[in-house]
């Protein structure tokens, strides 16, 4: 279709062109914010939620809708806890759910070894 206001048209396929281009790079975001908001657990659950040993509890490869359920019980005061009252409560439902999909979509497996100490500087 011609467009009716001269010389839009190859304006508008560019900018038809940016918008298919911009998705990869929205999801890309998207991702990052989850990793950067699910890192504040990792001092504890282990790298990317696999923790040491098991304790806490490892994150890694569980189910989305389990781990956002019990976030939710933590923020709520009904799921019994020590300290993951405090650790839930300052995020979103929307931020407790992009943290829940990201430990949902890590690995399983062993806590990475803490790297060997150095000796030679
Ligand atoms: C300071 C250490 C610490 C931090 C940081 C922490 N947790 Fe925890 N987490 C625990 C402990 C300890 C438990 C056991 C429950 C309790 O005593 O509070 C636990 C339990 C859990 C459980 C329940 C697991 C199960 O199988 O019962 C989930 C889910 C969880 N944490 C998610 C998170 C998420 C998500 C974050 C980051 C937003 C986080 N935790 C940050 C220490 C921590």
């Amino acid at each position: 279709m011609r467009s009716a206001i001269p010389g839009t048209g190859a304006w508008c396929a560019g900018l038809a062109l940016a918008a298919t281009v911009a998705l990869p790079a929205a999801a890309q975001d998207q991702a990052t914010y989850a990793r950067n908001l699910s890192s504040a657990c990792f001092t504890c659950h282990g790298t990317d939620g696999r923790s040491v040993g098991g304790v806490p509890p490892a994150l890694a490869g569980r189910d989305k809708g389990e781990l956002l359920e019990m976030m939710k019980g933590f923020k709520a005061g009904t799921r019994p806890a020590t300290l993951m009252h405090q650790q839930s409560k300052g995020y979103t439902d929307q931020q407790l759910e992009a943290i829940a999909g990201y430990f949902a979509g890590t690995t399983k497996g062993p806590a990475a070894p803490a790297p060997a100490a150095r000796v030679n500087y």
